[in-house]
């Protein structure tokens, strides 16, 4: 059960939402976000998807694509996995791409096809939490409910001078409990939605003095009027990532280098990956690694070393560029690594590398 968190001054909320669709519609244009122009239930999902830990300029391109490959649910829920992964290639956070898979999936079995309008069987789809199906719900279906994320959370803690911490989630729920009797259905609903996200990513910046002059809301806003668009909202720190060295191998053989598929669960799940040990291996342990798998260097070129974030984990890269003696097919079937072995073409065409690898893809 979580605590309630009191949210100060909400007499200011029913004047906050009315003022919000008209400035949305007045401004919204500005964005050309692809998905606004037709917001069917599946554009709407597929772009709530990408734009979950995705900036929204760095999703247009890929939302395109992705809609040109696969253009309804039926053609997502019937989509090769491989060729899912490639549309998804670069975006990151891989799930969130095999849980739409699997919702389309759901979706033309359970919904005959359609996107469900009702909350909880929008939040039993996989990769829909209650943002998502707020979002999906008030911008596709005109449903009231309010969308709250980070963004939401910063503009109202600072119209409403809230001094509550924004990273708790008991913040994030009393103030999804608040808003939601204030929400109208229909268009509104949507538009207040997407207004404060776009207050959010344009005016009320997270970080830095925002830009009060342009905000709808500057003339009702008690941070503003009390100078205190610095101090809110209150976020007390987030939990450290965790920092993993690991040596990335780029084994060359002839024409061909060798990929690993990573495991089905966990981190970048069943990926296709550069083989990559855990530490920071060097040239010693490294020709250890080779020996032990029956594996000579004719050519050990020490790369740079690279840095991937992911939400909780930062992997701090390494990487050695090997060009393996010629050894036969066979031989290599043989030494029982769990490896493939691609050209560079089949690379590009048919295999998604993480974006954590990129960097060495150019070493290659
Ligand atoms: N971020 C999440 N959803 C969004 C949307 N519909 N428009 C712009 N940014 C968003």
């Amino acid at each position: 059960m979580l605590q309630t968190i009191t949210i100060p001054h909400t007499e200011l909320i029913p004047e906050i939402l009315q003022k919000l669709p008209g400035w949305y519609r007045s401004q919204s244009d500005l964005r050309e976000l692809p998905w606004r122009k037709s917001p069917t239930p599946y554009h709407t999902w597929l772009s709530e998807i990408m734009l979950q830990q995705t900036r929204a300029s760095a999703v247009i391109p890929y939302y395109e694509r992705f809609l040109a490959a696969l253009p309804d649910i039926a053609a997502l829920a019937a989509c090769d996995d491989d060729a899912l992964m490639k549309l998804w290639q670069g975006l990151g956070y891989y799930s969130r791409a095999r849980n739409l898979k699997k919702a389309a999936t759901i979706i033309c079995q359970e919904h005959n096809g359609k996107i469900p309008q009702d909350f909880k069987a929008l939040l039993a789809l996989p990769g829909i939490g209650r943002y998502t199906a707020s979002a999906i719900g008030s911008i596709a279906f005109g449903q009231p409910w309010p969308a709250v994320d980070g963004n939401v959370l910063r503009v109202l803690s600072r119209a409403l001078a809230s001094p509550a911490d924004i990273a708790l989630p008991a913040t994030k729920n009393s103030l999804e409990q608040t808003l939601a009797p204030h929400y109208p259905q229909g268009k509104d609903a949507g538009d207040i939605n997407q207004a404060f996200m776009d207050l959010g990513a344009t005016i009320c910046l997270p970080k830095g003095m925002p830009h009060c002059p342009q905000c709808p809301l500057e003339k009702i806003c008690l941070a503003h009027a009390e100078g205190l668009e610095l101090e809110l909202p209150h976020k007390s720190s987030p939990q450290k990532r965790r920092h993993e060295k690991r040596t990335v191998l780029l084994l060359i053989q002839g024409n061909t280098i060798a990929l690993h598929k990573r495991p089905a669960a966990g981190l970048l799940a069943g990926l296709w990956e550069f083989p990559n040990l855990e530490g920071q291996l060097n040239k010693t342990a490294v020709k250890k690694w080779l020996d032990a798998h029956d594996l000579t260097a004719q050519n050990l070129q020490q790369l740079p070393a690279a840095k991937h974030v992911f939400s909780h984990i930062e992997w701090q890269l390494s990487g050695w560029r090997i060009e393996l003696v010629p050894v036969s097919g066979l031989a290599l079937r043989e030494n029982a690594l769990p490896f493939v072995w691609v050209t560079q073409q089949e690379l590009a065409e048919k295999f998604s590398l993480p974006s954590a690898f990129h960097y060495y893809l150019s070493e290659i």
